[in-house]
């Protein structure tokens, strides 16, 4: 955890498309993650339009300082992709690579944080693999997948502008993923 005793939940992922589901289905997980205590932020859309990660290009532009910095005081983190092609999308990969600048810190990379990880697609088949992906992804940096990751399938529910959905089970599963990043977290 951060030195003070505030958790801090920090939200990645979404897409750039005018009423995102995969955004809203990350604001929905957040608010799961503020009931439970933390505090959140998200970097989502325009925030994660970034460079290609170069590790020969030391520079870094203002928005990726910003993801990193915002990283690196996060206790835990969510992830929310699209499927794209039955994978998670390029926008929210490239976000991540950036995780690499954190290599050298006392935590590394993702090291002793919850995250959590919903994938959203419409089909259950790119639902299911993004989500396993992310999940490697999550090993991969040293962070702690909660035990609850979301498949939703956007072709059966819809997420509207107010924080809802057209099926209360997927919006109480997402809460329940932020609940556990905060819980994980705290302990
Ligand atoms: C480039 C692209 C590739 C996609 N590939 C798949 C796919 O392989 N399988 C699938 O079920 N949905 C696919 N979709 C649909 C999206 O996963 C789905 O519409 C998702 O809800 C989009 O999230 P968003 O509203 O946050 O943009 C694709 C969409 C795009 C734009």
């Amino acid at each position: 955890m951060t030195s003070s005793s505030v958790i801090n939940v920090v939200g990645i992922g979404g897409s750039l498309r005018a009423g995102s589901q995969s955004e809203r289905a990350l604001r929905i997980a957040l608010s799961g993650a503020e009931e439970a205590g933390a505090t959140t932020r998200a970097v989502t859309g325009s925030q994660l339009v970034l460079p290609f990660y170069d590790t020969g290009i030391p520079d870094r532009t203002a928005e990726a300082e910003h993801l990193v910095e915002t990283i690196r005081r996060a206790d835990g983190l969510i992830i929310v992709s699209p499927g794209y092609h039955g994978a998670l999308s390029g926008l929210v990969k490239n976000a991540l690579d950036y995780i690499e600048d954190l290599r050298h810190d006392t935590r590394p990379y993702l090291d002793g944080r919850a995250v959590g990880l919903v994938a959203a697609a419409y089909g259950w088949q790119a639902a299911v693999t993004t989500l396993d992906q992310l999940r490697t992804i999550a090993h991969a940096l040293r962070g702690w997948p909660t035990p609850l990751g979301g498949a939703v399938n956007t072709a059966e529910v819809k997420f509207d502008e107010t924080g809802g959905a057209s099926d209360d089970k997927i919006v109480a599963n997402l809460r329940l993923i932020g609940r556990q990043v905060t819980e994980f977290a705290r302990r």
